[in-house]
């Protein structure tokens, strides 16, 4: 080895050494600093790697803003954002319930307590009638099979019940893409799981586009819990909302991620009917693929939220749907509500941006 090569080894080695001895770790790193492993990372903040998106593996949001604690729960429910789980049952790595192994896509991989403890408030939920009960499925044609099969719906009920009830100032959303055709079925499973006692009447949500009764009131009268079904003849005969008389949704799937376009699918009404006083904004594939939701989560998102509520006669998303919810370019869905809910409450960009304005006032 030669003496020039010598000096470059010297040199990049130098490099190495200055790197690492400037490099953050313990806890130290900030959003988008490289790091090795999550204990570098800052609170709310993991190492995450996104090829699509930034080179290694760098720190990026795990958790999401508070809305209520940052500021206050004293506006009506329809003036906040709420980050929602497309599927948030279909886990990767959920055993087998039926002995078979499974065979359709996953949408997230976090359990539905890891979900609810990072910030979503808004489960998107697929039920069936299987085996005699309630299951959750990712299935077809309205019918589960075994090798579509999640598991019993009163397992995630009762850790969204556990949720509630160790959080009594959180309100959960259930948004049921509903096949449960057992006469009172749903009712059943809810009763079952101990969630009637938070259960939101249906004849408290306002019918013809007026606001909705303040957070703080919901939390007093321990009425958090909202579900919506797709079955339309529920709501009279269980008392379970039917979804599209409460509130407007794009097109979900690929047809919903075309940039600059944002329409209402088929079974919502058009997204700018203001006689619905909610809005969800579903941003996901039809076909969940987890090496690219950390680049469909960031900026494309947010420039979507921009569209539809241009399409939804100037209004901002309560509830904002997506996959793998923590995949991200630095923000990613926890960003998209801090903006949402920073447009809802105070017109800013980023609801931190309403802390300050507040102040000033
Ligand atoms: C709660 O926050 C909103 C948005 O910043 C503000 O308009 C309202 O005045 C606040 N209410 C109270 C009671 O502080």
């Amino acid at each position: 080895m030669g003496f020039s090569q010598n000096l470059f080894l010297i040199i990049t080695a130098s490099v190495i050494l200055v790197d690492v001895a400037t490099a953050c770790s313990n806890g130290q790193c900030k959003i988008l600093d490289e790091c090795s492993s999550n204990q570098d990372c800052g609170a709310g903040l993991y190492c995450f790697s996104c090829p699509a998106g930034f080179s290694g593996s760098r720190c990026v949001r795990s958790t999401i803003t508070n809305q209520f604690k940052l500021l206050n729960n004293s506006l009506p429910f329809n003036k906040y954002a709420f980050l929602t789980t497309h599927n948030a049952f279909a886990i990767d790595g959920y055993p087998s319930h039926t002995g078979i192994p499974r065979v359709t896509v996953t949408n997230q991989e976090d359990s539905i307590t890891e979900q609810l403890d990072n910030g979503a408030r808004a489960l998107m939920l697929d039920t069936y009638d299987f085996h005699g009960d309630v299951w959750l499925c990712h299935s077809f044609k309205g019918q589960c099979y075994d090798f579509t099969a999640f598991g019993p719906a009163i397992d995630t009920l009762k850790e969204i019940e556990a949720f509630l009830s160790a959080n009594p100032t959180e309100i959960v959303t259930l948004i049921l893409e509903d096949y449960v055709q057992a006469l009172n079925g749903l009712t059943k499973v809810f009763a079952d799981s101990g969630l009637m006692k938070y259960w939101f009447p249906v004849s408290k949500m306002p019918k013809n586009g007026q606001d909705w009764p303040l957070v703080s009131d919901m939390v007093q009268n321990n009425q958090r819990l909202l579900v919506f079904t797709s079955i339309q003849s529920k709501e009279a005969s269980e008392g379970i909302a039917y979804q599209w008389n409460y509130m407007v949704e794009n097109q979900y799937g690929n047809d919903g991620m075309r940039a600059g376009s944002c329409h209402n699918r088929k079974e919502s009404p058009p997204l700018d009917d203001k006689s619905r006083s909610l809005v969800l904004i579903n941003y996901f594939r039809s076909i969940s693929k987890k090496e690219l939701s950390c680049e469909d989560n960031s900026k494309n998102l947010i420039n979507m939220l921009r569209t539809c509520d241009g399409a939804a006669a100037s209004r901002w998303a309560n509830f904002v749907a997506v996959n793998y919810y923590k995949r991200s370019e630095g923000g990613g869905s926890f960003q998209a509500v801090d903006f949402l809910n920073g447009k809802l409450l105070c017109g800013c960009d980023d609801i931190h941006a309403c802390v300050v304005s507040s102040n000033e006032d």
